[in-house]
């Protein structure tokens, strides 16, 4: 059995990583300091897994309190690091929080895993390292784009730190760069909780529906797409969690070709903002309140993954459709918002 570090463990796709994780029968350590995720969530995992998974309440930016942690735990054979600030608006406005937070957690954790021996190292990276892509489906080799915002600059730089340090320490990292998460666990145990007003689409969509929000705003129709809305690559967060740990195993049995490996982890399927409200109608069975408004400044228009290296080179891919995953975002919220009494 090995022992897997999570950092933001108790955050949305790292939660459901922890579930699977512990269904692949390895121990697992939260690291989280609950700055976007409540305590709850330890509850939900341990009601669907049967098991708590250790849990430290850490402040990656406390470079000593990481230090500490690493001497506690000794045997750490790998770590999945989604601790992470990934509000792209609040990152503009201040992007100095969004560079301490996701640089210095990251150079703190590689510096202990560095001196601790710990060479198995899975990153959270984005699709918006490739802004917007001069085709679709995009792959791998396709070229980083400058970054759009602070928060997708820490993405980037984070791949570049993570490159160097494999070259220098040994280190074996993949970079996973995720496509649009959405949904929940189906047992709708564990889930998305944003806090306050949504920035993204899916969770604004079930809270319109629940009545929390009174309208969605669709930002604009006049794309050069099909229906004029924007496209994106929306992959259920069970599928992307267990891209992790087949990632996580591949550097365990040294399957990785390269030190630092990217792998792009989505559906390889495109859908319109316009097309996920209509499956969205479709599995909650109710209409939606929505009006198309201004373009929101910063959008990419079109941007879906080749998910050929996963494939071929990982053996995995997504098995959920856009309505399993919508189906089980609705579920989610009808849960936590007590809608089925
Ligand atoms: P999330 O906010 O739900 O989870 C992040 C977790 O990290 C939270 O529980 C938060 O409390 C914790 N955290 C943040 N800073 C910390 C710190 N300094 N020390 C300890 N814990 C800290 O976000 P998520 O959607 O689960 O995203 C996980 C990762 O995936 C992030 O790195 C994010 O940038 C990346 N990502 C997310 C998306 C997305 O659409 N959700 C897309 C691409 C990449
Ligand atoms: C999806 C589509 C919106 C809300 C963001 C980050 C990106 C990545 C994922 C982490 C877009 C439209 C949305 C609404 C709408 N995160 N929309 N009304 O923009 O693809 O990516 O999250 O790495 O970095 O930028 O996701 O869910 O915000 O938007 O019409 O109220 O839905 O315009 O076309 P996005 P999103």
């Amino acid at each position: 059995m090995s022992t897997v570090l999570v950092t933001g463990g108790l955050g949305y796709i790292g939660s459901h990583t922890v579930v699977e994780l512990i269904e692949a029968g390895h121990q697992v350590i939260v690291v989280d300091d609950l700055s976007n995720a409540d305590k709850d969530v330890l509850q939900g995992i341990q009601g669907i897994t049967g098991t708590a998974p250790a849990f430290e309440m850490l402040d990656l930016r406390d470079r000593s309190g990481v230090k500490d942690l690493f001497k506690r735990h000794q045997q750490i054979d790998g770590v999945i690091h989604f601790a992470a600030s990934k509000a792209v608006g609040e990152s503009v406005e201040n992007p100095l929080l969004y560079y301490e937070n996701n640089i210095n957690s990251l150079v703190y954790l590689l510096q202990n895993c560095n001196e601790n021996g710990v060479k198995n190292f899975i990153f959270s990276s984005s699709c918006t390292v490739y802004g917007q892509p001069e085709q679709n489906p995009i792959t791998e080799d396709s070229p980083v784009q400058p970054a759009v915002s602070p928060y997708g600059n820490t993405k980037q730089i984070g791949e570049e730190i993570l490159y160097d340090s494999c070259g220098a320490y040994g280190l074996k990292c993949i970079s996973l760069r995720y496509f649009n998460p959405i949904g929940a666990h189906a047992s709708a145990q564990i889930g998305e909780l944003p806090k306050g007003v949504p920035a993204n689409l899916v969770p604004f969509i079930t809270q319109t529906a629940a009545g929390i929000r009174e309208q969605l705003a669709v930002f604009g129709d006049d794309y050069p797409t099909a229906d004029g809305s924007c496209i994106r690559d929306y992959i259920h967060v069970v599928d992307l969690a267990k891209a992790h740990v087949v990632a996580l195993e591949r550097l365990f049995q040294g399957n990785n070709t390269d030190k630092y490996e990217v792998f792009n982890i989505g559906t390889g399927q495109g859908s319109s903002v316009l097309e996920v409200i209509r499956a969205f109608e479709k599995v909650s069975g109710k209409p939606l309140n929505y009006q198309v408004v201004d373009r929101r400044p910063g959008d990419v228009i079109s941007v879906y993954a080749d998910t050929t290296k996963a494939r071929e080179v990982l053996g995995w891919h997504a098995i959920h459709s856009l309505e399993e995953a919508l189906d089980s975002a609705w579920r989610w919220e009808r849960r936590i918002r007590n809608l089925d009494r």
